[in-house]
């Protein structure tokens, strides 16, 4: 039986979520849908009760092992990157990155440059999208501060080797910020093991919450300046934003409806670790979580290789990104002869009801290294956790139909 339509834009969002996610927040909502923590009454302080819930289990499942309070909601990864940066770079500090980043680091580390007097340094990348940690220990100065980088690139699926780039920028006193967009919520994420410093994440992606959730978690030894200021629920008499976390960096309400569906979604993944979990003793959340990703991760890359193999077979058809069995995620560029890359897209929602995104996907320096700027952009296929082999299959017969005209 044909699908209304088969969703392959994961790496944009994923869809659907579990069951739970959509249930516990209407019933949340419904019940608590209050202001937490500023009033006492009973509605409050569940609303409160569920957000600090929500912290540790986030901290358990990116291995932060101090304080959850430094677990922050922001309202994505976007606000999330531009907290942490703006509030750690001061002029005249250097920042590193590299040219595969997503638009919400390029453009906050683009207008340092341009308006803070901040130096910048963007490391090239190779054929297959990896960086060389190599070259980022190179390019560290006296006055570097940060290096932020993706840990998954959003148009080529390359996955980097953070463990690497971590120990560079703790043996060189570096900040290191992980923009986790991509591999949240598929690859297991340890700040302890991979030095992470500060980890952003969004909630919409691998993560399986809605839209209008992000975070970040600031590591022990890490101080964020906020960006923003203003009433917290907490030492309202103090004239100036409280220094301790969260509230440091949470002014005003957070998403509750957001932050409940973040928290349905982590007991979904602890759920589903314990099912791949055959010992009868007493997991963490973590560990449930760890088992959960490396289910998730398997059933994720088996599908990008059913598309990646398809596409590389067919004539007329380039394949942008990792090649054999080098680290990706399940999210694939490809491009058709002649054709620009939206029409494409186009031609595969209109005729065979595929979702996928055709574009630059907000990272313009990795097609200008691919060539891919006059096709503008790229065909982007992302099956997620929840894609079957129906989709795969109306994906390949979608683009073989174009390719044959
Ligand atoms: C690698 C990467 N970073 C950052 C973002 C921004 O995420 P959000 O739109 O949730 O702020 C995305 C979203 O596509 C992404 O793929």
């Amino acid at each position: 039986m044909m699908k209304d339509q088969y969703y392959l834009d994961n790496a944009a969002t994923t869809w659907p979520k579990p069951e739970t996610v959509y249930t516990t927040m209407d019933q949340f909502f419904r019940q608590y849908g209050v202001n937490p923590g500023r009033a006492g009454h009973e509605m409050a302080v569940e609303a409160e009760r569920m957000i600090t819930e929500t912290r540790r289990l986030l901290a358990g499942f990116f291995n932060h092992t101090g304080d959850p309070h430094r677990v922050v909601f922001t309202q994505n990864a976007t606000d999330s990157l531009n907290t942490a940066l703006f509030g750690l770079i001061n002029p005249g500090d250097h920042v590193i990155t590299s040219r595969l980043e997503h638009n919400s680091v390029t453009r906050p580390t683009n207008h340092m440059a341009r308006d803070l007097n901040v130096d910048v340094t963007q490391i090239q990348r190779d054929g297959e999208g990896y960086l060389d940690p190599e070259d980022i220990k190179k390019a560290i100065k006296s006055n570097t501060k940060v290096i932020v980088i993706n840990h998954a690139s959003n148009v080529l699926g390359s996955v980097q080797d953070i463990d690497a780039i971590g120990k560079i920028a703790r043996e060189a006193g570096v900040t290191f910020v992980l923009d986790s967009c991509q591999t949240a919520g598929v690859l297991d994420l340890d700040m302890e093991r991979s030095c992470v410093d500060v980890m952003t994440f969004t909630g919409h992606k691998g993560l399986f919450g809605p839209m209008g959730i992000g975070g970040l978690v600031v590591g022990d030894n890490i101080d964020i300046r906020p960006a923003r200021v203003g009433g917290t629920g907490v030492d309202s008499i103090t004239p100036y934003q409280p220094d301790g976390y969260p509230y440091r960096l949470e002014a005003g309400t957070v998403s509750v409806p957001g932050i409940a569906g973040l928290n349905a979604a982590q007991k979904w993944f602890a759920a589903l670790g314990k099912e791949h979990l055959t010992d009868s003793k007493t997991f963490s959340h973590r560990e449930l979580c760890v088992a959960a990703l490396s289910h998730i991760e398997q059933k994720e890359v088996s599908h990008i290789n059913k598309l990646a193999n398809a596409f590389n077979a067919m004539d007329n058809v380039s394949v942008y990104g990792p090649k054999d069995n080098h680290p990706r995620v399940a999210t694939l560029s490809v491009n058709i002869d002649g054709l620009p890359a939206d029409q494409v897209g186009t031609m595969l929602d209109a005729d065979h009801y595929v979702c996928v995104r055709a574009g630059l996907h907000c990272a313009p320096w990795v097609h200008e290294d691919e060539g891919t700027v006059e096709q503008k952009g790229t065909v982007r296929f992302s099956p997620g956790y929840f894609a079957d082999d129906d989709d795969l299959t109306q994906a390949i017969g979608g683009i073989l139909d174009i390719v044959e005209g």
